[in-house]
């Protein structure tokens, strides 16, 4: 199937999945493990906002990692500073890049936002092959984070 059709799929069986769930540990437990089951990334994962200066841990499918990521740090940080996705296509390349798998080749990082638009935490999914995300990518993983935050972030 092309990924844009996976990914309208993989959207319509994410809302019925989490509709009506208000446990954030539940909820995006589950959601990693649909993304990981969909698409069979490497790692799929979650980084919370826990104070001003950190992100830790939340979560994920794939191999153990990184529990704390600091603010502006790694392509999680740098994504939770500017307030923006960040779509890696090869993780050498990337200034401050934070290997938690000396696997992981490329990544994309997607912001999660609270209904008063701040950052509370990050989708991160991780490829071990170069260039695996593109724009479609972004596109879709913005969609199931806007979900993600109707299901668990409406107070700002
Ligand atoms: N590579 C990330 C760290 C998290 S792991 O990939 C699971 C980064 O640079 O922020």
């Amino acid at each position: 199937m092309q990924k844009e059709a996976k990914y309208k799929e993989f959207l319509a069986e994410m809302k019925t999945l989490i509709s009506g769930e208000t446990d954030e540990v539940s909820v995006l437990a589950n959601i990693s493990a649909a993304i990981k089951e969909a698409f069979g990334f490497f790692w799929v994962g979650f980084y919370l906002v826990r104070s001003e200066q950190y992100m830790h841990l939340g979560p994920f499918q794939g191999p153990t990692a990184c529990y704390k990521i600091p603010f502006g740090r790694g392509v999680c940080g740098s994504s939770w500073m500017e307030a923006r996705t960040l779509v890696v296509p090869d993780v050498e390349q990337f200034p401050g890049h934070i290997a938690c798998s000396s696997l992981s080749r490329s990544e994309i990082v997607v912001p999660i936002f609270n209904a008063g638009g701040h950052v509370v935490g990050v989708l991160d999914i991780d490829s071990t092959e170069l260039a695996t995300f593109d724009d479609i990518d972004r596109q879709y993983l913005e969609q199931a984070c806007s979900l993600i935050t109707d299901t668990l972030y409406t107070v700002a």
